[in-house]
Protein backbone atom coordinates (compact mmCIF):
# COMPACT_ATOMS: atom_id res chain seq x y z
CA UNK A 1 0.00 0.00 0.00
CA UNK A 2 1.64 2.99 -0.51
CA UNK A 3 1.04 5.97 1.36
CA UNK A 4 -1.02 8.37 -0.61
CA UNK A 5 -3.74 5.28 -0.05
CA UNK A 6 -2.61 5.22 3.30
CA UNK A 7 -3.84 8.93 3.24
CA UNK A 8 -6.94 8.02 1.93
CA UNK A 9 -7.90 5.83 4.64
CA UNK A 10 -7.23 7.72 7.12
CA UNK A 11 -9.00 11.07 5.98
CA UNK A 12 -10.34 13.50 8.84
CA UNK A 13 -13.94 12.98 8.06
CA UNK A 14 -13.24 9.34 8.07
CA UNK A 15 -11.51 9.46 11.58
CA UNK A 16 -14.33 11.81 12.86
CA UNK A 17 -16.93 8.94 11.81
CA UNK A 18 -14.81 6.55 13.38
CA UNK A 19 -14.97 8.30 16.92
CA UNK A 20 -18.45 9.07 16.65
CA UNK A 21 -19.09 5.79 16.05
CA UNK A 22 -17.22 4.27 18.94
CA UNK A 23 -18.74 7.07 21.01
CA UNK A 24 -22.11 5.76 20.35
CA UNK A 25 -21.07 2.21 20.89
CA UNK A 26 -19.84 3.70 24.73
CA UNK A 27 -23.30 5.06 25.80
CA UNK A 28 -25.10 1.88 24.95
CA UNK A 29 -23.01 0.03 26.62
CA UNK A 30 -24.27 1.96 30.08
CA UNK A 31 -27.26 1.03 31.50
CA UNK A 32 -29.03 3.95 33.32
CA UNK A 33 -30.17 1.77 36.25
CA UNK A 34 -27.00 1.21 37.41
CA UNK A 35 -26.50 4.88 38.05
CA UNK A 36 -30.08 5.95 38.85
CA UNK A 37 -30.78 2.90 41.49
CA UNK A 38 -34.24 2.55 43.90
CA UNK A 39 -32.74 3.49 46.78
CA UNK A 40 -32.79 6.41 49.04
CA UNK A 41 -30.57 9.28 49.65
CA UNK A 42 -29.69 11.38 52.99
CA UNK A 43 -32.62 14.36 52.91
CA UNK A 44 -33.59 13.30 49.40
CA UNK A 45 -37.26 13.60 48.90
CA UNK A 46 -39.62 10.42 48.54
CA UNK A 47 -43.06 9.88 47.61
CA UNK A 48 -42.94 6.69 49.41
CA UNK A 49 -43.29 8.51 53.09
CA UNK A 50 -46.58 10.56 54.57
CA UNK A 51 -44.00 13.32 55.40
CA UNK A 52 -42.20 13.12 51.46
CA UNK A 53 -38.78 12.95 53.48
CA UNK A 54 -36.41 9.88 52.55
CA UNK A 55 -34.79 10.25 55.63
CA UNK A 56 -36.86 8.35 58.70
CA UNK A 57 -36.72 10.21 62.09
CA UNK A 58 -35.82 7.76 65.23
CA UNK A 59 -38.74 5.40 66.33
CA UNK A 60 -39.56 6.95 69.41
CA UNK A 61 -38.17 5.79 72.61
CA UNK A 62 -35.24 4.10 71.26
CA UNK A 63 -31.29 4.61 71.56
CA UNK A 64 -29.14 3.38 68.83
CA UNK A 65 -26.74 1.07 69.69
CA UNK A 66 -23.82 2.72 71.32
CA UNK A 67 -25.63 5.74 71.68
CA UNK A 68 -26.92 5.07 75.55
CA UNK A 69 -26.03 8.02 77.16
CA UNK A 70 -27.43 7.29 80.85
CA UNK A 71 -23.98 8.52 83.15
CA UNK A 72 -24.52 12.15 83.43
CA UNK A 73 -21.00 12.44 85.09
CA UNK A 74 -19.68 11.24 81.69
CA UNK A 75 -21.68 13.10 79.16
CA UNK A 76 -22.38 15.86 80.62
CA UNK A 77 -19.76 16.89 83.37
CA UNK A 78 -22.92 17.83 85.73
CA UNK A 79 -24.12 15.94 88.85
CA UNK A 80 -27.51 17.24 90.43
CA UNK A 81 -27.20 20.53 88.49
CA UNK A 82 -23.83 20.89 89.66
CA UNK A 83 -20.36 20.89 87.53
CA UNK A 84 -18.44 18.22 88.84
CA UNK A 85 -15.04 18.56 90.08
CA UNK A 86 -13.83 15.09 89.33
CA UNK A 87 -12.77 13.23 86.32
CA UNK A 88 -15.41 10.14 85.74
CA UNK A 89 -12.63 8.08 84.91
CA UNK A 90 -8.95 7.63 86.41
CA UNK A 91 -6.47 9.75 84.55
CA UNK A 92 -2.96 8.01 83.76
CA UNK A 93 -0.01 9.76 82.27
CA UNK A 94 -1.25 9.16 78.46
CA UNK A 95 -4.61 10.62 78.99
CA UNK A 96 -2.64 13.67 80.08
CA UNK A 97 -0.49 13.57 76.81
CA UNK A 98 -3.81 12.27 74.67
CA UNK A 99 -5.34 15.54 75.73
CA UNK A 100 -2.30 17.70 75.20
CA UNK A 101 -2.46 16.20 71.42
CA UNK A 102 -5.62 17.46 71.22
CA UNK A 103 -5.57 20.39 72.67
CA UNK A 104 -2.73 21.56 70.78
CA UNK A 105 -4.93 20.47 67.67
CA UNK A 106 -8.04 21.97 68.78
CA UNK A 107 -7.85 24.65 70.93
CA UNK A 108 -4.23 25.91 70.46
CA UNK A 109 -4.94 27.85 67.35
CA UNK A 110 -7.13 30.29 69.21
CA UNK A 111 -5.80 29.82 73.16
CA UNK A 112 -2.34 29.37 72.78
CA UNK A 113 0.11 26.31 72.79
CA UNK A 114 -0.15 27.87 77.04
CA UNK A 115 -3.63 28.41 77.48
CA UNK A 116 -2.46 32.06 77.63
CA UNK A 117 -5.25 33.00 75.09
CA UNK A 118 -2.36 34.08 72.45
CA UNK A 119 -2.64 31.57 69.82
CA UNK A 120 -2.24 32.46 66.31
CA UNK A 121 -5.69 32.95 65.09
CA UNK A 122 -6.10 35.43 68.46
CA UNK A 123 -3.06 37.16 67.16
CA UNK A 124 -3.19 37.74 62.95
CA UNK A 125 -6.34 35.50 62.29
CA UNK A 126 -10.22 36.56 61.86
CA UNK A 127 -11.16 39.70 63.87
CA UNK A 128 -12.83 37.79 66.85
CA UNK A 129 -15.75 38.63 68.85
CA UNK A 130 -14.25 38.40 71.82
CA UNK A 131 -10.78 37.47 72.74
CA UNK A 132 -9.85 33.78 73.55
CA UNK A 133 -9.81 33.58 77.21
CA UNK A 134 -6.40 32.84 78.95
CA UNK A 135 -6.87 29.97 81.36
CA UNK A 136 -4.96 31.64 83.78
CA UNK A 137 -7.17 33.57 86.05
CA UNK A 138 -8.08 33.47 89.72
CA UNK A 139 -11.55 32.30 88.26
CA UNK A 140 -10.81 29.44 85.75
CA UNK A 141 -8.23 28.01 88.07
CA UNK A 142 -11.19 27.76 90.50
CA UNK A 143 -13.67 26.44 87.96
CA UNK A 144 -14.43 23.13 88.63
CA UNK A 145 -13.28 19.93 85.99
CA UNK A 146 -16.75 19.81 84.76
CA UNK A 147 -16.88 23.37 83.77
CA UNK A 148 -14.38 22.90 81.27
CA UNK A 149 -16.02 19.80 79.66
CA UNK A 150 -19.47 21.85 79.35
CA UNK A 151 -17.65 24.83 77.16
CA UNK A 152 -16.23 22.60 75.37
CA UNK A 153 -19.35 20.50 74.44
CA UNK A 154 -21.71 23.78 74.37
CA UNK A 155 -19.06 26.34 73.51
CA UNK A 156 -19.18 29.43 75.18
CA UNK A 157 -20.24 33.21 74.13
CA UNK A 158 -18.13 33.41 71.04
CA UNK A 159 -16.78 30.34 71.09
CA UNK A 160 -18.61 27.85 69.46
CA UNK A 161 -19.21 23.91 70.13
CA UNK A 162 -16.82 20.83 69.70
CA UNK A 163 -18.94 18.36 70.46
CA UNK A 164 -18.56 17.45 67.05
CA UNK A 165 -14.90 17.46 66.57
CA UNK A 166 -13.60 15.98 70.42
CA UNK A 167 -15.87 12.76 71.87
CA UNK A 168 -16.08 12.83 75.42
CA UNK A 169 -13.53 10.83 76.27
CA UNK A 170 -11.02 13.30 74.35
CA UNK A 171 -13.24 15.88 76.19
CA UNK A 172 -11.87 14.88 79.84
CA UNK A 173 -8.45 14.55 78.44
CA UNK A 174 -8.34 17.47 77.14
CA UNK A 175 -9.28 19.24 80.42
CA UNK A 176 -7.28 17.06 82.71
CA UNK A 177 -4.04 18.81 79.94
CA UNK A 178 -5.82 22.35 80.77
CA UNK A 179 -5.17 21.50 84.87
CA UNK A 180 -1.48 20.51 83.64
CA UNK A 181 -1.53 23.70 81.71
CA UNK A 182 -2.69 25.77 84.76
CA UNK A 183 -0.63 23.97 87.20
CA UNK A 184 2.38 24.99 85.06
CA UNK A 185 1.43 28.70 85.28
CA UNK A 186 0.82 28.81 88.74
CA UNK A 187 2.64 27.06 90.95
CA UNK A 188 5.13 27.81 94.32
CA UNK A 189 8.15 26.07 94.67
CA UNK A 190 6.58 25.34 98.05
CA UNK A 191 4.37 22.79 95.86
CA UNK A 192 6.95 20.57 94.89
CA UNK A 193 9.17 18.35 97.62
CA UNK A 194 12.83 18.34 98.78
CA UNK A 195 13.74 16.10 96.04
CA UNK A 196 12.13 18.14 93.09
CA UNK A 197 13.32 20.95 94.08
CA UNK A 198 16.97 20.26 93.74
CA UNK A 199 16.32 19.09 90.52
CA UNK A 200 15.50 22.21 89.27
CA UNK A 201 17.64 24.08 87.24
CA UNK A 202 19.36 27.28 89.16
CA UNK A 203 18.71 29.30 85.47
CA UNK A 204 15.13 30.47 84.45
CA UNK A 205 13.84 28.39 81.52
CA UNK A 206 12.70 31.18 79.99
CA UNK A 207 16.37 32.69 79.82
CA UNK A 208 17.98 29.40 78.50
CA UNK A 209 15.84 29.93 75.82
CA UNK A 210 16.13 33.43 74.97
CA UNK A 211 19.93 32.89 75.33
CA UNK A 212 20.17 30.36 73.02
CA UNK A 213 17.57 31.97 70.32
CA UNK A 214 20.42 35.13 70.50
CA UNK A 215 23.44 32.99 70.14
CA UNK A 216 25.17 32.03 66.89
CA UNK A 217 26.20 28.85 67.94
CA UNK A 218 23.12 27.18 68.21
CA UNK A 219 24.63 23.86 67.98
CA UNK A 220 25.41 23.34 71.59
CA UNK A 221 23.74 26.22 73.47
CA UNK A 222 20.74 24.86 71.61
CA UNK A 223 21.10 21.19 73.18
CA UNK A 224 21.76 23.15 76.37
CA UNK A 225 18.56 25.07 75.96
CA UNK A 226 16.53 21.64 75.35
CA UNK A 227 17.72 20.32 78.75
CA UNK A 228 16.27 23.32 80.67
CA UNK A 229 13.04 23.31 78.95
CA UNK A 230 12.55 19.59 79.54
CA UNK A 231 14.06 20.01 83.20
CA UNK A 232 11.25 23.09 83.52
CA UNK A 233 8.14 20.71 82.09
CA UNK A 234 9.00 17.85 85.37
CA UNK A 235 8.28 21.00 87.82
C1 LIG B 1 -11.82 29.65 67.10
C2 LIG B 1 -11.18 30.04 68.35
C3 LIG B 1 -11.33 29.11 69.54
C4 LIG B 1 -11.01 27.77 69.62
C5 LIG B 1 -10.44 26.90 68.53
C6 LIG B 1 -11.32 27.37 70.97
N1 LIG B 1 -11.79 28.42 71.69
FE1 LIG B 1 -12.18 28.44 73.67
N2 LIG B 1 -12.70 30.40 73.55
C7 LIG B 1 -12.64 31.17 72.41
C8 LIG B 1 -13.12 32.50 72.70
C9 LIG B 1 -13.22 33.64 71.69
C10 LIG B 1 -13.48 32.51 74.07
C11 LIG B 1 -14.10 33.66 74.84
C12 LIG B 1 -15.57 33.61 74.56
C13 LIG B 1 -16.35 34.74 75.17
O1 LIG B 1 -15.95 35.21 76.25
O2 LIG B 1 -17.34 35.14 74.54
C14 LIG B 1 -13.19 31.18 74.58
C15 LIG B 1 -13.36 30.80 75.89
C16 LIG B 1 -12.98 29.57 76.41
C17 LIG B 1 -13.00 29.23 77.82
C18 LIG B 1 -13.34 30.16 78.97
C19 LIG B 1 -14.76 30.17 79.34
C20 LIG B 1 -14.96 31.21 80.44
O3 LIG B 1 -15.69 30.89 81.41
O4 LIG B 1 -14.43 32.31 80.35
C21 LIG B 1 -12.57 27.93 77.91
C22 LIG B 1 -12.41 27.12 79.18
C23 LIG B 1 -12.29 27.47 76.57
N3 LIG B 1 -12.54 28.50 75.69
C24 LIG B 1 -11.83 26.22 76.26
C25 LIG B 1 -11.55 25.78 74.96
C26 LIG B 1 -11.12 24.44 74.64
C27 LIG B 1 -10.87 23.34 75.66
C28 LIG B 1 -10.93 24.40 73.29
C29 LIG B 1 -10.54 23.22 72.45
C30 LIG B 1 -11.39 22.06 72.52
C31 LIG B 1 -11.25 25.72 72.77
N4 LIG B 1 -11.62 26.52 73.81
C32 LIG B 1 -11.15 26.07 71.44
C33 LIG B 1 -12.19 30.78 71.17
C34 LIG B 1 -11.80 29.51 70.85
Amino acid sequence: MDRESINRMFTRRRLQRLAGLLSLALVAGCHTDMWIQPKAKPLQQSDFFADGAASRPPVANTVAQGQLRTDDHLYTGIVAKKYVDEFPFAIAKQDIERGQDRFNIYCSPCHGALGDGKGMIAQRGLALRAQPATYHTERLRKMPVGYFFDVITHGHGAMFSYAQRVDPDDRWKIVSYIRALQLSQHSALEDLTAEEQGQIDEKPVGIGIAAAAGDTHAGTNGAAAGGHTEGGSKH
